[in-house]
């Protein structure tokens, strides 16, 4: 990689950001395609975000992933916001043209095209999404306009319930909500296309956890999880077990890194180039 006066910057800001995948992702991108950008991570702490996007704004930093703890908090700081990220009250990508920062989320278009590495045709499909915290918030908002039904299950109820009529709100579907409990998740999965997992259950060190068990998998269920480590989460163990797709939440990081790429540049993405590059570098490190 030449690095030269024009090179344009892109980075993550997050804390704690050292094991961020994400520069390993867009640099191969950037690599293999010849662009003169590179990109790095900085560890910005909470009191320290507003300065680093004045700092963003002050050198002329190209674009931005925003994750943990700044994906809410970051709105303040910013001109616009697109309407999705409107929408779901958050921002993981932002992009500075000429001194305007705009900010979008990108988790809902890349669970929407994580999925449809599997499955071409969402339309009249039913979707379950465990969780309703902000993983499950970003990709639910996206995802209720591509399905033809949409129920979200939660360990707190009301806040699926909240997330329910948020959406339902914004974008006039109709989608439902319930308690994350054996029963309902034994009536919701029978008639199921889909299932995402967007609560933390099953995430290292609790990787001997999973959200459902697995007699109610079968192998006409799509099996989607956002957890990332381990890769093969024990939900998505039972999944392939039982002959159902799956899809882990590597793919999903890099299709919503993918779509920041495509914002920043304005050129098409190598998807499966940059899949290839995280699943090297997580292989590396388990080494
Ligand atoms: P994120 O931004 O990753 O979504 P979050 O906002 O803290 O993080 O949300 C975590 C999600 O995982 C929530 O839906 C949470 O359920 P509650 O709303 O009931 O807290 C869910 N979750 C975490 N641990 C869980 C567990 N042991 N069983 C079931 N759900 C769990």
């Amino acid at each position: 990689m030449r690095i030269s006066g024009r090179t344009r910057l892109c980075a993550v800001i997050g804390d704690p950001i050292e094991h961020s995948l994400s520069p390993c992702i867009h640099n191969a991108a950037f690599r293999h395609l010849g662009l003169d950008y590179v990109y790095v991570a900085f560890r910005v702490r909470i009191d320290e975000l507003g300065e680093a996007i004045s700092g963003m704004r002050a050198l002329g930093i190209r674009g931005l992933n925003v994750t943990m703890p700044h994906k809410i908090r970051v709105i303040d700081y910013l001109d616009r916001l697109d309407e999705n990220a409107r929408n779901v009250g958050a921002v993981n990508t932002i992009l500075n043209e000429d001194g305007i920062l705009i900010g979008y989320d990108t988790d809902g278009v890349g669970a929407l095209n994580s999925i449809r590495t599997v499955t071409e045709d969402l339309e009249g499909k039913k979707l379950v999404v465990l969780g309703a915290g902000g993983a499950s918030r970003a990709i639910s908002f996206t995802l209720a306009s591509e399905v033809g039904e949409l129920v979200i299950l939660n360990r707190t109820v009301s806040r699926a319930r909240e997330l329910a009529e948020r959406i339902n709100r914004a974008t006039e579907r109709c989608v439902r909500w319930g308690e994350l409990s054996r029963q309902t998740l034994k009536r919701e999965l029978e008639d199921a296309d889909i299932l995402i997992n967007a609560t933390s259950v099953g995430m290292h060190p609790n990787s001997n956890e999973t959200p459902v068990d697995k007699e109610l998998l079968r192998a006409d269920l799509t099996v989607f999880d956002l957890v990332y480590n381990p890769l093969e989460t024990r939900l998505l163990r039972e999944a392939r077990n039982v002959g159902a797709k799956t899809i882990d939440g590597l793919t999903m990081l890099v299709h919503q890194g993918a779509v920041s790429f495509k914002i920043w540049t304005g050129i098409e993405p190598p998807v499966d180039l940059m899949m290839k590059a995280a699943r090297e570098e997580l292989k590396k490190r388990s080494e």
